[in-house]
């Protein structure tokens, strides 16, 4: 089930060993952190939308209904998946087209800013199955999958999506 916190400035860094936790272990880590936990009616005031769906497919075809978008696909990360292509995913960026996810199986997490003005916190976003996200375009993001490796996302499409990641430090 989806839940969200407040990220300290300090404790942005992606460690291996952060990557290496479940979901479940990354939750406890942040609520006992003392993290702030923000409520999903709440994230709209952050200027992006995210939820929990009873159905995955269910899920997709609102979401596509609400955005007139007729495109998808679904991708899927396991333990197999080559390091390189995991890589684009992590370091901080942004894309020109809506970032609009449904997890139809396994787990993953999303670290949203909470606005692209300089120094503002991440939001961490851990997505557990039938949770979904939108990310508008411009806003800076990172996803990495958790330590299971098991993580299917349907990926919702505008027309002419262009999906190469702006980083960070290229921004
Ligand atoms: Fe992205």
């Amino acid at each position: 089930m989806l839940r969200a916190f407040l990220l300290p400035a300090e404790d942005e860094a992606l460690t291996e060993e952060l990557q290496a936790l479940s979901a479940a272990e990354l939750a406890t880590r942040c609520a006992e952190g003392g993290y702030q936990e923000v409520p999903l009616e709440e994230l709209e005031r952050y200027g992006f939308q995210g939820g929990h769906a009873e159905d995955a497919e269910e899920a997709a075809r609102s979401l596509m209904a609400e955005r007139g978008w007729e495109h998808r696909d679904e991708v899927h990360i396991t333990s197999a998946t080559p390091q390189a292509a995991l890589d684009k995913f992590s370091p901080e960026h942004f894309h020109d087209d809506d970032e609009v996810r449904i997890l139809s199986a396994g787990e993953g997490v999303f670290d949203v800013r909470a606005s692209n003005e300089a120094g503002a916190p991440y939001l961490r976003l851990i997505l557990g199955a039938r949770d979904w996200i939108s990310i508008p375009p411009g806003r800076y993001h990172r996803f990495w999958c958790t330590g299971p490796m098991l993580c299917s996302a349907i990926r919702l499409f505008g027309e002419n999506p262009q999906w190469a990641p702006i980083y960070r430090s290229e921004g």
